[in-house]
């Protein structure tokens, strides 16, 4: 087997045997392209979105952030130029085994890549890969509705909103993290490439550039914060490469697109996106709402609809990337050096023995006093050599042991998950160094 699918095997069964991602639906048979997180995978995604939400958000005087529906008015997608003509892909599909490729990715003279047969190609139809969904009891063209494809327009759609009710000004971003729904056409590689996903976007609004300099510096700016991004969740810079994505290429709406890549072990493949979505948006919703989203500068007079740049992280591709980077195999032990702010445990506690009650009172108090702070487990099974592997593997920091000596002097074992290294520290710096920890 080669080496990057035997990677891609070991971190899909990890994940599974300790609980960060399930298959979906597992006990129904699954349904293909389907996860769920468990309870360390919802711990560690949880810990990246609020690792970007303060880093974006809360520590920025520049950005603001929302949340907004999943289901939009349909108009809102005609607007932004996802539903209605020119926007579907044509499509193929194989008569013989149902898969759907992109006519224009596919030489409908050959075999099919998924089958192999050959002459079993329909003619392109388009296909849109916006999630259609119902509402009411009754189905039918008027109650049709989408499941939104990007959380984009739910921040432009609430531009005005945002401008009215806070008090920002160009230069200023909103942000938001949410759900996006598309069907996909070739979902798979894990959580890599899913129908359903979790986007953290930011609509950054500048005013209409008088040169090429303007909205390129802008650009730059953000360019910038997604390296200082990925250095700080721990993703392998390494791995990741830029893709200067066409002019033809770009999305509809963007004037320059530059793909942020990652090595995955299938491939290298896109992890992040930067575009210059210039005015299409907000101009396009002025015209079809009939509401003005234009801003009026107060100390110039002027009135402009701004322009937009769009970072946009995917959280699962991040989850992935982050595994990815952290993943090690000494051949002694498997470790996850996860940065200690997004490890679903920021420590282990054990009781050296657990058949001695006054060591696991002591223990059991340490553990109750650290958790109402951080994120801690417990383990008081087998010996302590295979507790530590047993938290290595999850990418627990630290472990504390309690032992005898504890009883005399208040003081702990703490050993490190990645130097292995241990030290005698007193019970009350513990939490100090926890926290000092998650600083770094
Ligand atoms: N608002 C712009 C936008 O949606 P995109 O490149 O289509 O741009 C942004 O998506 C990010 O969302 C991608 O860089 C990726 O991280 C994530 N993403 C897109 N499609 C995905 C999918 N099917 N499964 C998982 N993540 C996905």
């Amino acid at each position: 087997m080669p080496q990057e699918q035997e990677l891609m095997e070991k971190i899909v069964s990890l994940c599974k045997r300790r609980g960060f991602v399930y298959p979906g639906s597992e006990i129904y048979g699954g349904l293909a392209n389907s996860w769920d997180y468990g309870p360390l995978g919802t711990e560690l995604r949880r810990n990246i979105k609020d690792a970007w939400w303060k880093r974006f958000v809360q520590r920025r005087t520049d950005i603001v952030g929302i949340e907004t529906a999943v289901i939009m008015n349909p108009k809102v997608w005609v607007a932004s130029g996802h539903v209605g003509e020119g926007f579907a892909d044509p499509l193929v599909e194989c008569k013989n085994c149902h898969e759907r490729f992109r006519a224009d990715q596919i030489d409908a003279a050959a075999p099919c890549p998924s089958c192999g047969k050959k002459d079993t190609f329909t003619e392109p139809r388009m296909f849109n890969i916006l999630m259609k969904t119902f509402l009411g009891a009754v189905e039918g063209e008027k109650s049709e509705a989408y499941l939104r494809g990007e959380t984009a327009q739910g921040m432009f759609v609430n531009f005005k909103n945002v401008l009215d009710s806070n008090r920002v000004k160009p230069p200023f971003g909103i942000a938001q993290i949410g759900k996006a729904f598309r069907n996909e056409i070739t979902p798979g590689n894990f959580i890599f490439r899913t129908r359903e996903f979790e986007q953290m976007e930011i609509e950054y609004f500048i005013a209409p550039p008088k040169t090429d300099a303007d909205w390129q510096a802008v650009f730059e700016m953000w360019r910038n914060e997604m390296y200082g991004w990925m250095r700080a969740v721990g993703i392998d810079t390494a791995q990741a490469s830029e893709f200067e994505v066409p002019a033809e290429e770009c999305a509809h709406y963007s004037k320059r697109t530059i793909d942020f890549m990652f090595a995955f072990p299938f491939g290298v493949k896109e992890l992040y996106g930067l575009a210059y979505r210039t005015d299409f948006d907000l101009k396009n919703h002025t015209e079809q709402s009939g509401q003005d989203l234009s801003y009026l500068d107060p100390e110039t007079n002027e009135r402009y609809i701004p322009h937009c740049i769009e970072p946009t992280w995917g959280v699962d591709r991040t989850v992935l990337a982050v595994l990815l980077s952290a993943y090690a195999n000494d051949g002694e032990r498997t470790v996850l050096k996860l940065n200690p702010s997004l490890a679903p445990y920021k420590a282990a506690v054990f009781p050296l023995l657990r058949n001695k009650p006054e060591l696991v009172a002591k223990a059991q108090q340490i553990y109750d006093t650290l958790r109402t702070k951080y994120a801690i487990a417990w383990d008081d099974r087998g010996n302590i050599g295979k507790r530590y592997l047993a938290q290595d593997e999850i990418g627990t920091p630290a472990c504390i042991t309690i032992d005898f000596d504890t009883l005399e002097n208040e003081t702990v074992t703490v050993r490190d998950r990645d130097t292995k290294e241990q030290k005698r520290v007193a019970i009350s710096e513990l939490s100090a160094l926890i926290g000092a920890s998650l600083e770094a």
